[in-house]
C-alpha cells in the first residue's frame, strides 16, 4: 500500500513539475545565496525532515563531537591498497601514475593527442604540463607514519571478515596495502578534474545507478541535458523507481556533491612556494550548486547530499546494539584512551538514535522478504562495482578518499539490510551472525564524518553568499 502511494505521489509531483515548468513567471532578482539554497529548506523527498533541523542538530550537535572521535587513533589510519590495477580499462591518465607522484610528469606521459613536435612551446602544452605536476603534488598521497604507530598498528586485531560485504575487499593483507593517516592526507582541491574524472563518474551513473536503456539522458547531473521532454521523462522515470532504487541514485548524487563541496570549501586560494593558502572558493560552488548556472540541478545535487546524510544517519542508529556490547573495544592498545573513545562513540550514536526525523520505517528497505533479498543483491552488485571503479581513479587522494567514502556507504549499506540481524544480536559473546571489521567501522564513521562536514560547510557558504548577487 505505502508503495503505491509512493507511487502516485511521485507521479502527481512529475504532473506538477511539468505544469509548472511551462509557466516561469518573472522572479525579482535573487542573491547567489538564495539561488544556491532557497529550494533546499523545508522537507526532504522520501523523508519526513527538514533541512533546517538538520542543520541545526549535524553543526551544533553532532560535528563537533565527530570531529574529536575522528582524531583519535583507532578511526586516523585507515589502511587501503592504492595499487590495485583498475579492472575496467587501461589507459589511466598518466599524470596519476604512482611513481609520477614523486616525480613531475615526464614528456612521455603526456597524452599523444595533445602531444605536438612544438608542443612544449605552446600554451596549451606547457599549462597542461603545470596543471599536471599541480594535481600530482596535491594529489600526492602522505604516507608517513611515526615509528610509534607503525608498532601499534601490528597490535591491532582483525576481526573476521562478514559475507556481506557491499565492497569488493579491499585485500587488506596485500604487502601493497599500507595505512595512511586521514589526518595528514585531508580531502581537498587536488586539480584532479578534466576527461579522465568526467569519465569515472560516467561510469558510475550510467553503467551502475539502474539505468534502463529507454533514458537517454546521461545520468552524470554535469553533463548538460538534451532538451526539456528528456529532462522530464528522467525525473518522472526516477519518481516512478521504487524508493530503494531512488535512493541509489540520489545517494551517489549526493555523495558526488559531498566531494564537490570539499573542493570548493578546501580550494587552493595562493599557490607561492612561501605558503599555500586554503580555503572557500565562492565561484566555484557557485558553478557546481548555483540553480541557474547549473540549470535547476544544483539545489536537487544539495538536497540529494542531505538525503545521503540520513540514510548514513539512519544506519548509525540501526547499528547501536554492536557498538555497546561489553566485548566490543575500540582497540588500540591504550586502554584509558580506548575505553574513553567508546565513551564519546556511544555518546554520538546516543544522540543519533534520539534525533527524531529519520525516514518512514515502513517504506525503506522493507519489502517483503523475497523482494528484500532480491533487491539487497542488486544493490549489493552495484555496489560493489562502484567501489572497483574507484581503482581507476587517477589522483591517489581522490581514490583515498574514494574508497573510503564508498566502503563507508557500502557498510551503512550493509547494516541498513541486515537491521533485523543486528536486532536479534546477543547481548554479550560473539555475534557470529552479524559483524563489522575495523576497517568498515573506520569507514563508516569517516565517511559519516566528510558528509556531517559538507552539511557544516553549506552554512559557511550560504553566509558568503548572503552578499553576491
Ligand atoms: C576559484 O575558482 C574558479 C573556478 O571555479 C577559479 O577560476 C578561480 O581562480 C578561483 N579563485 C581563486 C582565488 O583561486
Ligand atoms: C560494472 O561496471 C562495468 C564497467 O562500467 C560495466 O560494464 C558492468 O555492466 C557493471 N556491472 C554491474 C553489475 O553493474
Amino acid at each position: 500500500m505505502d508503495r503505491r502511494w509512493g507511487f502516485l505521489i511521485g507521479l502527481l509531483s512529475a504532473v506538477w513539475l511539468l505544469l509548472r515548468s511551462g509557466h516561469d513567471e518573472p522572479r525579482p532578482p535573487e542573491t547567489a545565496a538564495q539561488r544556491c539554497f532557497c529550494q533546499v529548506s523545508g522537507y526532504l523527498d522520501d523523508c519526513t525532515c527538514d533541512v533546517e533541523t538538520i542543520d541545526k542538530f549535524n553543526n551544533y550537535r553532532l560535528f563537533p563531537r565527530l570531529q574529536k572521535l575522528l582524531e583519535s587513533d583507532y578511526f586516523r589510519y585507515y589502511k587501503v591498497n592504492l595499487k590495485r590495477p583498475c579492472p575496467f580499462w587501461k589507459d589511466i591518465s598518466q599524470c596519476g601514475r604512482r611513481d609520477c607522484a614523486v616525480k613531475p610528469c615526464q614528456s612521455d606521459e603526456v597524452p599523444d593527442g595533445i602531444k605536438s613536435a612544438s608542443y612544449k612551446y605552446s600554451e596549451e602544452g606547457n599549462n597542461l604540463i603545470e596543471e599536471c605536476e599541480q594535481a600530482e603534488r596535491l594529489g600526492a598521497v602522505d604516507e608517513s607514519l611515526s615509528e610509534e604507530t607503525q608498532k601499534a598498528v601490528l597490535q591491532w586485531t582483525k576481526h573476521d571478515d562478514s559475507s556481506d560485504n557491499f565492497c569488493e575487499a579491499d585485500d587488506i593483507q596485500s604487502p601493497d596495502a599500507e595505512y595512511v593517516d586521514l589526518l595528514l592526507n585531508p580531502e581537498r582541491y587536488t586539480g584532479y578534474k578534466g576527461p579522465d574524472a568526467w569519465r569515472i563518474w560516467n561510469v558510475i551513473y550510467e553503467e551502475n545507478c539502474f539505468k534502463p536503456q529507454t533514458i537517454k539522458r546521461p545520468l552524470n547531473p554535469l553533463a548538460s541535458s538534451q532538451g526539456k521532454s528528456e529532462e522530464n521523462t528522467f525525473y518522472s522515470w526516477l519518481e516512478g523507481l521504487c524508493v530503494e532504487k531512488r535512493a541509489f541514485y540520489r545517494l551517489i548524487s549526493g555523495l558526488h556533491a559531498s566531494i564537490n563541496v570539499h573542493l570548493s570549501a578546501r580550494y587552493l586560494l595562493q599557490d607561492t612556494w612561501l605558503e599555500q593558502i586554503w580555503g572557500h572558493n565562492v565561484t566555484e560552488f557557485q558553478q557546481r550548486f548555483d540553480g541557474i548556472l547549473t540549470e535547476g540541478e544544483g539545489p536537487r545535487r544539495l538536497k540529494n547530499l542531505y538525503f545521503l546524510y540520513l540514510i548514513e544517519l539512519k544506519a548509525l542508529s540501526k547499528v547501536v546494539p554492536f557498538f555497546e556490547r561489553p566485548d566490543f573495544q575500540l582497540f588500540t592498545g591504550n586502554k584509558v584512551q580506548d575505553a574513553d573513545n567508546k565513551m564519546l562513540l556511544l555518546e554520538i550514536l546516543h544522540e543519533i538514535k534520539s534525533f527524531p526525523l529519520h525516514f518512514d520505517e515502513n517504506s525503506f528497505f522493507a519489502g517483503d522478504k523475497k523482494e528484500a533479498n532480491k533487491l539487497k543483491e542488486e544493490f549489493r552488485l552495484h555496489f560493489r562495482n562502484i567501489s572497483r571503479i574507484m581503482d581507476c581513479v587517477g589522483c591517489f587522494k581522490c581514490r583515498l578518499w574514494g574508497k573510503l567514502q564508498t566502503q563507508g556507504l557500502g557498510t551503512a549499506l550493509k547494516i541498513l539490510f541486515s537491521e533485523k540481524l543486528i536486532a536479534n544480536m546477543p547481548e554479550s559473546g560473539p555475534s557470529y551472525e552479524f559483524q563489522l571489521t575495523r576497517q568498515e567501522i573506520v569507514s563508516l564513521f569517516n565517511a559519516f564524518g566528510r558528509i556531517s562536514t559538507s552539511v557544516k560547510e553549506l552554512e559557511n557558504f550560504r553566509n558568503l553568499l548572503q552578499n553576491v548577487r
